[in-house]
């Protein structure tokens, strides 16, 4: 090749990679580089979900009823320690500082005699039946705002059922376990 052939073939390199630069810089002008607004995978996250699930709103107790017939009455007795501080369970047993608990179940609210109950509890009225019974020992001031019983409550349904149970027992007749219909009916079944 002369001289002339290979000053045209350098000319010609020239010219090609100033084209290529110019196509690179047209390209960038035409498609812009431009940020994505939206990830390419959107990952769904429920509103509020796994928070919404984890405090349900407060229903009040679980119910009992269902476990009550098979009931532990002796684990109730053990459990009746944290009562003790207030309470006597044995027929004839004395006011402390809570009432004389013989006979609770189904009894009328407040009426052991010679005890001082408070007016939240006395205008609060009704029977110690199991509905009330399983609202009261699960949170007492939850259930009756005002009452003087000091005592945070028995949070777990089987305990509430093995206290109850041993209500029960502490008395010159048992009451009647609850029907079918009434367990059905504390569920909301
Ligand atoms: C710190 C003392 C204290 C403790 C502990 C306590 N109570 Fe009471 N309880 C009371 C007082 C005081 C009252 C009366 C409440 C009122 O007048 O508002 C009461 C009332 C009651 C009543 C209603 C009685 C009625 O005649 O109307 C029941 C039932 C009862 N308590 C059960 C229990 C059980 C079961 C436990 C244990 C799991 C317990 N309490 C623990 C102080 C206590």
């Amino acid at each position: 090749m002369d001289e002339l052939g290979l000053n045209k073939l350098f000319a010609g390199i020239l010219v090609a990679s100033l084209l290529l630069m110019t196509g690179v810089k047209l390209a960038e002008v035409l498609v812009p580089h431009s940020e994505l607004e939206q990830n390419a995978y959107v990952i769904e996250v429920p509103e509020g979900g796994a928070v919404a699930a984890a405090a349900p709103a407060d229903k009040g107790p679980e119910p009992i009823m269902a476990l009550l017939a098979s009931a532990d009455a002796v684990a109730g007795l053990k459990l009746a320690k944290k009562c003790t501080a207030c309470h006597v369970f044995d027929k004839g047993g004395a006011n402390k500082v809570g009432p004389a608990l013989w006979n609770v179940v189904n009894a009328d609210k407040g009426v052991v005699e010679g005890f001082g109950y408070s007016n939240a509890l006395v205008e609060f009225g009704g029977e110690w039946d199991y509905v009330a019974l399983n609202a009261f020992l699960a949170k007492p001031k939850a259930y009756i705002s005002g009452t003087k019983m000091n005592f945070a409550g028995l949070k777990k349904p089987q305990d509430r059922a093995n206290m109850i149970a041993y209500l029960r027992q502490q008395a010159d007749s048992p009451a009647a376990l609850p029907t079918d219909e009434q367990i059905a009916a504390e569920s909301g079944s």
